[in-house]
């Protein structure tokens, strides 16, 4: 850090200039004073680093900061602000940062849920600090309430809206009746979802955000390959119907838990569509919104809420870590370690317990309903309700709703059950969340 006898500098450098990296450049400017008074020291962009030099910028960016060179620019300061994304050359970048001793601030979910291990690493070596608030629901601080605020206290579940374009997708055909693919177009017509839409609606982006929060949540490493993921594509306007009469909503959700298995106690962490009932917190979490319900043993249910992506408002969460990281500069101290002490085993997601609703198409006869309810019987899953919700000449619609059983039992069900000559359809399965 610099330093004279009149003013302390942070110099600090920005990698990316993109829909997050260019608010950041507007507001480090125009709340330097307020910043340079919380920080305890000005806080000065020293270079900004680009792909592409001489492409248009927002007016406030000062082009004579652009630079190609990310290499030569993270060694110059101390701290430096990523917001390239990506695992590539900006794992590199990162851990360059870090050996040089300059804090990291990122929004990088996938460099964190692909590389975390190794990048904690490198910032306990140097002593310098890994901040990462935008990584996980944008404005949200979510990273801060588990990492900061619950540290005294024991998390046992985490459900998680972490993904935006997915929800406004999920509430577009929930309000309007619109099938997925016309909802996806409204949401890239919006600028919500990408022209490649993959990583949002299968649910990899989600799935980085509940590594994350699952590794902060029980102080355990989580890494995105642990976490099974099931997206939306194939929720259907007509599950949205079902789901509205049977009075719930379907949601994207992140879900982590603590979880024991024959008297192994471990966690569970998983990314999946599930029927929420309409009149749970998460159900109200409308748009491109993002909410987190933490479960905390003394704190009980908490609910983080709020804009999980644009440019603004990510940029907010990334200069309440700038400030942080600058004042530790300036004041000493440090940002929280990776904490990894309880290493709770991931337990296999085949024995973890899940409510299932299951919708099937079946002959409309005395003694179907009692058959089926043998299969659910054998398979060892207890029946919470049935529901007839349709009938022609040809077949009956049934809901069944299960009371919380294992993945695998709940699997021979659906198995046998579309076996079953009686049983026309498997129509849709779903799990039930919230209840
Ligand atoms: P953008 O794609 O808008 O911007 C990326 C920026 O990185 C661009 O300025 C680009 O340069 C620059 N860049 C790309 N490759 C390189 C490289 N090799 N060297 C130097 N610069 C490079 O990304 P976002 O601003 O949307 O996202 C940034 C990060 O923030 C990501 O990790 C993302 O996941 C995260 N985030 C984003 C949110 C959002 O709402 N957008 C929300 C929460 C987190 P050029 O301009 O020349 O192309
Ligand atoms: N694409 C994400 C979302 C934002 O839709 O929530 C960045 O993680």
């Amino acid at each position: 850090m610099s330093t004279s006898t009149d003013s302390r500098v942070v110099r600090v450098a920005l990698l990316g200039c993109g829909t997050v990296g260019s608010q950041v450049v507007r507001l480090l400017h125009e709340h330097a004073d307020d910043l340079a008074a919380r920080a305890g020291a000005r806080l000065e962009l020293v270079g900004i680093a680009v792909r592409d030099t001489a492409a248009e910028r927002a007016p406030w960016v000062p082009r004579e900061l652009l630079t190609d060179d990310a290499e030569t620019l993270v060694r110059s300061a101390d701290v430096v602000i990523e917001l390239i994304g990506g695992t590539g050359t900006v794992r590199h970048l990162v851990l360059a940062a870090l050996d040089n001793g300059a804090s990291v601030v990122t929004g990088n979910k996938a460099l964190l849920a692909a590389h975390g291990p190794e990048v904690h690493g490198a910032a306990k070596r140097s002593g310098a600090d890994l901040y990462y608030e935008a990584a996980v629901a944008g404005a949200v601080p979510v990273v801060y309430g588990l990492r900061e605020s619950l540290a005294g206290d024991n998390v046992n579940a985490v459900l998680g809206i972490v993904n935006g374009t997915t929800n406004f997708i999920l509430d577009e055909m929930a309000t309007k009746g619109l099938t997925f693919d016309e909802a996806l177009a409204e949401a890239q017509a919006l600028g919500y979802a990408e022209a490649d839409p993959t990583a949002d609606v299968d649910g990899h982006d989600a799935a980085a955000k509940a590594a994350i929060l699952a590794s902060l949540a029980f102080h355990t490493r989580v890494a995105i390959e642990d976490v099974p993921v099931t997206g939306i594509r194939d929720v259907t306007a007509e599950d949205m119907a079902e789901a509205r009469q049977a009075g719930m909503v379907i949601k994207l959700l992140a879900v982590a838990r603590r979880v024991t298995d024959n008297g192994t106690r471990g966690i569970s962490v998983r990314v999946h569509p599930a029927l929420v009932p309409a009149t749970h917190p998460l159900a109200a979490v409308h748009g491109a919104f993002n909410a987190v319900l933490v479960e905390a043993e003394a704190a009980g249910r908490l609910m983080f809420y709020g804009q999980g992506a644009g440019g603004a408002p990510t940029a907010s969460a990334v200069l309440g870590d700038l400030v942080a990281a600058a004042s530790h500069k300036v004041h000493g101290g440090n940002a929280p370690r990776e904490s990894t002490y309880a290493a709770l085993p991931l337990l296999d997601p085949e024995h973890t317990p899940a409510r299932t609703q299951v919708e099937i198409r079946l002959v409309d006869q005395p003694g179907t309903l009692s058959a089926v309810a043998g299969i659910y019987g054998r398979n060892g899953v207890s029946i919470e309700s049935v529901r007839q919700t349709g009938a022609d000449e040809n077949d009956a619609r049934v809901t069944i709703t299960s009371h919380r059983s294992t993945e695998a039992a709940l699997a021979r069900t659906v198995a046998e059950l579309s076996e079953d000559p009686r049983v026309h359809e498997v129509v849709s399965v779903m799990r039930v969340e919230g209840v």
